[in-house]
Order: C-alpha cells, then sequence, then structure tokens
C-alpha cells in the first residue's frame, strides 16, 4: 500500500532505543528478522504507508546496526536521533525532536518493534486530530480482557480521558479492573509535543520519564485528548524469541494470503518473505522457501524443497524440486533441477536447461543451451544451445586466480571432460568424451585428448585364471 501523503505535513517517530534484553541476544530486539525482515522495518513501512512525509527513528542500543540497516533499506528517508541512556519512553520521544525536520506539523509517535501495525491503523489515528483542530492529542485506546502490564486509560466523571496509568503505578482496585489500554500509538502538533515533553517528571514507580504522561499534561492544561479506538491484536510486540515466533507466524499467514488473493497458488508449507514478489499464476510447492528480495514471474512454478535467495525467475521457468539458487537470474520458460544448485551470478538464458546435481557459479548461459547432468559450471560463458554433458568439470580456480571458460554457440562437450581455464572452445565445435581440454578449440573443430582404445580377445578369462590362482596361493600359505 502506498497512500496518498497525509493532508497535515507529519512526521513518524519510532522509538526503538530500547535493549530487548529478553531476547537473550546480541542482535539489538529491533534487529530480529520477522520473514527476513528485521523487526523496526516494518513499522517504518508503515509510517511511509500511512502517508507520512517523514520518519525519524529514535536509536539507542547497537545504534550502529540499526542506523545500517535503516540506511541499506531505507536511504535517506529515514533519519535517527539518538537516546544515550534509556531513561524512558518520554526521554526517548524528547530525543527525537531534536532530528526533526523543518516544516514538521504533526508528530505520530509509536514503538519500534510491533511488526503487525499496518499503515493504515497509525492513519487513522494522526487524522483524527483533523477533526478536532484545538484537540491535544489522539491515542490509539482498546479494550481487552488481560490487560495486565499495559497503561490503562482513567477518564473523568463526563468520560474524557484524562490519563494512562502505568501498571507499576496503579493505586487501587478500581484502577487495576480498567479493561481500557494504552496500545501506544499517539498523535499530536509538534508545538504541544515539544510543550508537554518539556513538562515530564519522573515521578513514578520506575523513576522513567514517561511519554503517557502527556495525556495528563494536556488533561491539566484544558486540552482535549481524543480516543481512537484500534485492535490490540496489530499492536502485539516481541520481547522475548517466543512471540518474535507467533509474529513470524501471524505475518507469513499475512504474506501467503495476500499472495493466494492476487492470484498465486501457494501450498501449505511454503515460506516466502516480506521483500519477494510474485506473479500471477504462479505455483509455490510446499517447503518451497523463498527469501531476500526474490521474484517470481507469472505463471513459473518452484517445485517442493527448493530455496531461493534474491533469484529473479522469469515467466513460465519450471524450477523442479530442491533447486537451490542464490543472487542469480532464471529466464523465461528455463527448466533448472532436480538437485541443481545455483550459485551467485548465475544467469541462466530463456529456454535453457541445468538438471540433476549441476553446480553453476558466476557463469552464463545463453538461449537453449543445456547442462543436464552431474557438472560444475564456475566462471563460464556459455553460448545459445551449447550442449554440456554429463561430468563436465569447468577447472577455473588454478589455487590463486579464477579464469573463464567460454562456450560458443552450439558446441558439444563431451561427458566427462574437463575444460582448463582460461579457455575457449569455438561456435559449433565437438569435444569428445572424456578430453581433457588445455588448449582452446577453434570453431566447429574436434577436440580428442584420449590414449588410443585397444581391445585384447581372450585376455579377460586369461586375468581371471591368474587373479583366483593368485588368492588360492594367499590362503594356503595363511593355513
Ligand atoms: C509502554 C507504555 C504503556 C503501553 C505499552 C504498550 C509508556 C511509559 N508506557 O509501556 O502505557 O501500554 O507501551 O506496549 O510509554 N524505549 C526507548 N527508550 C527508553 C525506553 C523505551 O526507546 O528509554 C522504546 C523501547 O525500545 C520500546 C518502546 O520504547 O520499543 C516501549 O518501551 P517499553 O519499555 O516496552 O514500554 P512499556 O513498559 O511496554
Ligand atoms: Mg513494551
Amino acid at each position: 500500500m502506498s497512500a496518498s501523503p497525509l493532508k497535515v505535513k507529519t512526521t513518524a517517530l519510532i522509538l526503538a532505543a530500547g535493549q530487548g534484553t529478553r531476547m537473550k541476544s546480541n542482535l539489538p530486539k529491533v534487529l530480529h528478522p520477522v520473514c527476513g525482515r528485521p523487526l523496526v522495518g516494518y513499522p517504518v513501512q508503515a509510517a511511509f504507508d500511512a502517508g507520512c512525509h517523514d520518519v525519524v527513528v529514535v536509536v539507542g542500543h547497537g545504534r550502529e546496526l540499526v542506523e545500517a540497516y535503516l540506511a541499506k533499506a531505507f536511504g535517506s528517508r529515514v533519519r535517527t536521533a539518538l537516546q544515550v541512556e534509556q531513561k524512558g519512553t518520554g526521554d526517548a520521544a524528547k530525543a527525537g525532536l531534536a532530528a526533526i525536520p523543518e516544516g514538521t506539523e504533526r508528530v505520530l509517535i509509536y514503538y519500534g518493534d510491533v511488526p503487525l501495525l499496518s499503515g493504515e491503523d497509525v492513519r487513522v489515528v494522526a487524522e483524527k486530530l483533523d477533526d478536532d483542530p484545538i484537540a491535544g492529542l489522539s491515542l490509539a485506546i482498546c479494550s481487552i480482557d488481560n490487560p495486565q502490564g499495559y497503561g490503562r486509560v482513567l477518564r473523568d466523571a463526563t468520560g474524557h480521558i484524562v490519563e494512562i496509568r502505568e501498571q507499576k503505578d496503579l493505586k487501587t482496585d478500581d484502577e487495576r479492573a480498567v479493561r481500557e489500554i494504552n496500545p501506544g500509538i499517539y498523535a499530536a502538533s509538534l508545538g504541544f509535543l515539544r510543550e508537554a515533553l518539556e513538562s515530564l517528571q519522573p515521578n513514578n514507580a520506575q523513576k522513567e520519564y514517561y511519554l503517557t504522561d502527556i495525556v495528563s499534561h494536556a488533561a491539566s492544561v484544558g486540552k482535549r485528548v481524543l480516543g481512537v479506538p484500534s485492535r490490540a491484536d496489530v499492536m502485539e510486540g516481541a520481547n522475548d524469541r517466543a512471540q518474535l515466533a507467533g509474529l513470524e507466524e501471524q505475518m507469513q499467514a499475512r504474506i501467503v494470503k495476500k499472495w493466494r488473493l492476487a492470484g498465486v497458488t501457494v501450498r501449505e508449507g511454503a515460506r516466502i518473505e516480506s521483500g519477494v514478489t510474485l506473479g500471477k499464476d504462479a505455483t509455490i510447492e510446499a517447503y518451497a522457501v523463498l527469501r531476500g528480495a526474490t521474484t517470481i514471474g507469472e505463471g513459473a512454478f518452484v517445485d517442493v524443497g527448493s530455496v531461493l535467495t534474491d533469484v529473479v525467475v522469469e515467466e513460465g521457468a519450471h524450477l523442479k524440486p530442491y533447486t537451490i539458487a542464490s543472487q542469480s537470474t532464471i529466464g523465461k520458460k528455463a527448466q533448472i533441477g532436480p538437485f541443481s544448485h545455483l550459485r551467485p551470478e548465475s544467469v541462466i538464458g530463456e529456454d535453457a536447461h541445468v538438471g540433476n546435481f549441476v553446480e553453476t557459479k558466476k557463469t552464463t548461459m545463453d538461449k537453449g543451451s543445456k547442462a543436464n547432468h552431474l557438472a560444475y559450471l564456475g566462471d563460464g560463458v556459455i553460448g545459445a544451445g551449447a550442449n554440456i554433458g554429463a561430468g563436465t568439470i569447468f577447472c577455473n580456480y588454478d589455487g590463486f586466480q579464477k579464469h573463464t571458460t567460454t562456450i560458443g554457440a552450439g558446441a558439444f562437450i563431451g561427458s566427462d571432460s574437463q575444460l582448463v581455464a582460461p579457455i575457449t572452445i569455438g561456435d559449433g565445435a565437438y569435444v569428445a568424451t572424456g578430453t581433457t581440454v588445455t588448449k582452446s578449440v577453434p570453431a566447429d573443430a574436434l577436440a580428442i585428448s584420449r590414449v588410443k582404445q585397444e581391445n585384447k580377445e581372450g585376455y579377460a578369462s586369461k586375468l581371471r585364471g591368474r587373479m583366483k590362482a593368485a588368492k588360492e596361493a594367499a590362503a594356503a600359505k595363511k593355513k
């Protein structure tokens, strides 16, 4: 979804400085992947989907890694601000103000570990302020059966929201019984936010600066607080790996449903990461795993157990079971597998065939060329219609450098040949079975390098007799 920009110039402020201790990991919590994309990538994408003009992510723990990911995934569209010490969500928001770009009128604030949140979920909170320009802020609210752990929404006698009270600061049983909670999406004008964050004090059970105290500040200065009913389940965060696994399953179900509704057959058990694109009438069989920026063209077929990472599969290609490929391109109607391994920079042309136990690496196979069985094709350039026989090896490495093997269009490489690179086989040339090719072969020539065969009539039984006698003599000696 890429929504139209919000009417009021809005910056999203995403809080992601926390350590995430319960993940028990060296990796910062917000970089743990859900369906192949780091957690923090989802709320950032949600901001763009909501039509925010800018995004600021507040970083702290693992700052360098988080910044490196954001720069790679979103470029200069995302700014970061540093919260030096984790003194609470209010302090984090305050740190974020330093990076808010010129011209921002409104700020949307939410947390960085909530992958299920959509652009629409945050957009409605921001747009709520359009209805009531003199309101101080708007925030998502929802009622749940078990409010344990959440900040509770407290209202005055007239039903107006006057405070968010954190679990640890609840005083009475009545307060503890409140089931209306704060899921954690807030919007306010930049002016009001600055003033409200300035007023925060760490007068609470955790001695932290609570972002949620901007609610009571609004009430105390006579500004209205607008509640926006929202679904609690989209705010689910990942605090530990069990929750992370739960989010992974929910996200996977969403991804699969999205592609099914877009006309793709996705069998139960296939795994499809967030960054993958599928064309209509494609089929993804059970236990196929599609990772990274993999793209599958219309009508292509990816059979059981294939694992594709950053692979472009063009229209109508057929990947048989257990095709393993990464950073490669598979052309239109090409046939790959079963059990083929395409390593990075393999470019398989239209209608080309790569079969059982063939490994390619940095190799281009032109239109209609074939390598159907048991071969290693590294650093190769293979011409259109060439045929690579079973057991062919491109000897590309001399222990120091890699060298190129070039095979001309329509050339035929007989089975069990070794091509010692650098080497060129001309167009239409023929390499006889079992040849070790060390000199380039001109176009249309035949290369053959094997010992001439001799047949010795009756020699097999003579040989057997000799060996039998030797065995019996050895056994007699033992006794
Ligand atoms: C917060 C809300 C609570 C709400 C709940 C919803 C506050 C005070 N409370 O509580 O009302 O019901 O979320 O899940 O905001 N962070 C920083 N710097 C800090 C502290 C936190 O960047 O100094 C970030 C964390 O990385 C995290 C987010 O803020 O992504 C939320 O912090 P967390 O400590 O989980 O807040 P909760 O106690 O869950
Ligand atoms: Mg939390």
